[in-house]
């Protein structure tokens, strides 16, 4: 199953408006595509104690896992109170772990933006860099 970048986008965009964000005021959505085509939504969820707090992309992704998918495909993120959203860090390695290979974002004119992972976190590190035995085993 095909999404166009566009109808992904607008879905993350229907999520973000769920996030729960009451410090930061920047809610955030994410919706996580497999390689059958299944849809995975997550969003910021914020805590009191502010480190508690998960992003939206990892929302997305770890919902996928629990569902049982070990390869993401694509991943659209949007954000409802900035600009643009382009995903941290840290999400860009939880992204690296699964496998995503399509990163969606908006511009700040709102018109769709298409990125590798490479773009966003070259030269990175990811389950294949460790040796083999310490991988994790697939059952
Ligand atoms: N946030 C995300 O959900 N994804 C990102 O990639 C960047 C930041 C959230 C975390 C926090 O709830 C709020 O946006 C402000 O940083």
């Amino acid at each position: 199953m095909t999404h166009d970048p566009a109808s992904l986008l607008d879905h993350a965009e229907r999520v973000a408006a769920t996030a729960h964000a009451p410090y930061s005021s920047f809610r955030v959505g994410a919706v996580a595509v497999s390689a059958d085509g299944s849809l995975f939504t997550g969003c910021n969820v914020e805590n009191a104690a502010y480190g508690a707090s998960v992003c939206a992309e990892v929302n997305a992704i770890t919902t996928a896992v629990a569902n049982g998918v070990a390869q993401i495909d694509t991943i659209a993120v949007v954000c409802l109170d900035g600009v643009s959203c382009t995903p941290c860090g840290n999400c860009r390695q939880v992204m690296r772990e699964f496998g995503v290979k399509r990163i969606l974002l908006r511009d700040s004119d709102g018109a769709p933006v298409e990125c590798t992972l490479t773009d966003l976190l070259p030269h990175s590190f990811g389950p294949d860099s460790l040796p083999p035995t310490s991988l994790p085993e697939s059952s």
